[in-house]
């Protein structure tokens, strides 16, 4: 089966990333839409828009699922592309209950976009595990764009991160969710600035679970090198130096993998 794996910019490699170890055998097809990255600052209606055109060019393709490695996308759209469509549709979540269940009496950061903070998904999961009074929302909106210009461990991202952060008690937190696929890139730098009890939670082994839950696939060891087609806003990547910045963002997700 062809699945689908799609996202703004490059945040939805992270989710590819850990799907290739786990289903090695499988056809892929990841989607970029870098004419229209970032999506988390833009407007509700503009990015509905998008991924409205993603999916139509995706199912064109004939996949047979879709991952929408994007917790901005899922968050504005997830629920309108599956009124629209009958193939299974997965979206992210927000690791909080993760979160929650191990560290019951203890706050949570959770970062994602602006879009995404303040959407009502992630205030009806808030809700519904109600944890109102353990939860902080934070939007790291410079992150998305130093991971799409390869700039994952800088001076810049470090002073970023360390200022967003500053005004926390880290004291009364268990954990720091990844609310953004492109987050993922950073662990390395976000673990150098937090106290060593703090965890770092992000959403895409539950993604993978759920997606193989949905179609039935199965995990399985493979020796064959996965099959991956890339796409940008519908484009075909073929030109060797966007394949090799791929594998790059790839090789940068080897790198962060461990770190939590
Ligand atoms: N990777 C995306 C997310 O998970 C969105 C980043 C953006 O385009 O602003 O939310």
């Amino acid at each position: 089966m062809k699945i689908a794996f799609f996202d703004s910019g490059m945040g939805g490699l992270s989710v590819l990333h850990d799907a290739l170890k786990i289903l090695p055998q499988e056809e892929f097809i990841f989607y970029a839409d870098e004419d229209n990255v970032p999506y988390g600052t833009k407007s509700r209606e503009e990015v509905l828009r998008f991924v409205d055109a993603a999916f139509k060019f995706l199912i064109e393709q004939g996949v047979g699922a879709i991952v929408v490695a994007c917790n901005t996308a899922t968050s504005v759209a997830v629920k309108e592309m599956r009124e629209k469509y009958s193939l299974p549709i997965i979206g992210m979540e927000p690791a909080l209950k993760v979160a929650l269940d191990s560290f019951p009496d203890r706050k949570v950061l959770v970062t994602a976009t602006a879009i995404t903070i303040t959407g009502e998904k992630i205030l009806k999961l808030i809700e519904k595990l109600r944890a109102e009074n353990l939860v902080e929302l934070r939007a790291l909106p410079r992150l998305v764009e130093f991971a799409e210009r390869q700039e994952f461990k800088s001076a810049a991202v470090e002073e970023y991160l360390r200022g967003e952060l500053a005004s926390y008690d880290f004291e009364e937190f268990s954990s720091l969710v990844l609310g953004c696929t492109h987050f993922n890139y950073f662990k390395d730098t976000l673990r150098k600035i937090l106290p060593p009890h703090i965890k770092i939670l992000d959403g895409n082994a539950g993604t993978i679970n759920e997606l193989i839950r949905r179609t039935n696939l199965k995990s399985a060891r493979s020796e064959k090198l996965p099959s991956i087609e890339f796409y940008y806003s519908g484009r075909r990547v073929t030109d060797s130096e966007e394949l090799s910045k791929l594998k790059k963002f790839l090789s940068r997700l080897d790198e962060v993998e461990a770190i939590r």
